[in-house]
């Protein structure tokens, strides 16, 4: 392997750059050359390509986003986009890809492998954490603290004027971010989508808050979460029942996306660099880099794809506990 390419794909998240970085440096230190491909599979369908030195990755460790752009492409969704895809990888001699980002992106890496036979290596960046074979995604870390930044000051306000708070947060079907930025920041119930507490259950266990003496309280929501059919109408259920309490929502939306990333997101996004580089060098592909138990691990890739992450089943406990 001569000169491999590195791209992001699908939602953005901290911790990217971090990655970008370590792929392109960890080529440079192993005399390799590296294409930054711009705009995930959309770029590379139109060879959207810069050769990136080991200097072209300069103050880019802290910042959010990603300096190679992304896209959700449909055209690379069709046979004669990942045709043209190929095409322009053959026409500049790219011969091994990076791909970073979620399932999405390594869904489309696997089917273009299988066409091609092209060797490729996943990084997960997801702030969702929902990818088999790794404790953590890149950007999830980062999220979890922006999250709990925030309700910490949506605390401020809901404690002044004694309210209830739901507040929605990212994750796709998956309910990570909302378990550990709930326990973080100790919201007084966390609705998820692996766990179905119920309309009933809800009401019960806020009348028992009250009961209590608490005279606010946060629900962190889940994206994913079926409970309610969205966060507006959990609101009104509430508050039809409730009358006692006086009901805000609060949707955080994409500025948990965004932000720069925490030192653990840089950490582990050097350290998946290096091994995404290193596993094509030694003759390997479909596989994605992940870290288990603090280690660098490789899953094979459609393993990553089609396995299913759980929950934290004792997390869900400690949330119970605390909520005593
Ligand atoms: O996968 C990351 C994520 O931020 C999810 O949490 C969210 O459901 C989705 O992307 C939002 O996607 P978009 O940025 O395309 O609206």
């Amino acid at each position: 392997i001569k000169k491999i390419g590195v791209l992001t794909s699908g939602g953005d998240s901290p911790g990217m750059n971090a990655a970008i970085r370590s792929v392109v440096r960890t080529c440079a230190f192993h005399e390799i050359e590296c294409i930054g491909v711009y705009r995930g599979f959309e770029g590379l369908i139109e060879g959207d390509f810069k050769i990136l030195s080991a200097r072209s990755v300069n103050n880019i460790i802290h910042s959010g986003g990603t300096m190679l752009k992304s896209a959700r492409s449909k055209e690379f969704m069709t046979k004669e986009g990942r045709q043209k895809a190929f095409l322009q990888l053959k026409s500049v001699g790219i011969d091994a890809l990076v791909l970073i980002g979620g399932d999405g992106t390594f869904t489309g890496g696997l089917v273009f492998n299988e066409e091609f036979n092209f060797p490729i290596i996943g990084i997960p960046g997801t702030i969702d954490n929902d990818i088999f074979g790794t404790n953590y995604t890149l950007g999830f870390d980062t999220a979890l603290n922006t999250v709990v930044e925030v309700i910490d000051k949506i605390r401020d306000t809901a404690s002044s004027h004694k309210r209830l708070f739901f507040v929605e947060v990212m994750g796709r079907d998956v309910g990570h971010i909302a378990l550990n930025a709930g326990v973080g920041a100790g919201a007084e119930e966390i609705l998820i989508p692996e766990e179905d507490l119920g309309l009933d259950r809800l009401l019960e266990s806020l009348r028992r808050s009250k009961k209590s003496g608490k005279s606010s309280s946060i629900v962190v929501v889940a994206e994913g979460d079926k409970i309610g059919k969205n966060v507006f109408e959990l609101k009104d259920y509430v508050e039809e029942n409730m009358e006692e309490y006086d009901v805000r929502v609060s949707v955080l939306g994409h500025m948990q996306r965004g932000g720069s990333p925490s030192c653990f997101d840089r950490v582990l996004a050097s350290r998946m660099g290096v091994k995404a580089v290193e596993t094509l060098l030694e003759g390997k592909s479909n596989y994605m880099v992940g870290i288990l138990d603090n280690k660098i691990e490789l899953t094979p890739l459609d393993k990553a794809v089609k396995g299913k992450t759980e929950i934290n089943k004792e997390l869900l406990r400690v949330s119970d506990i605390m909520t005593t």
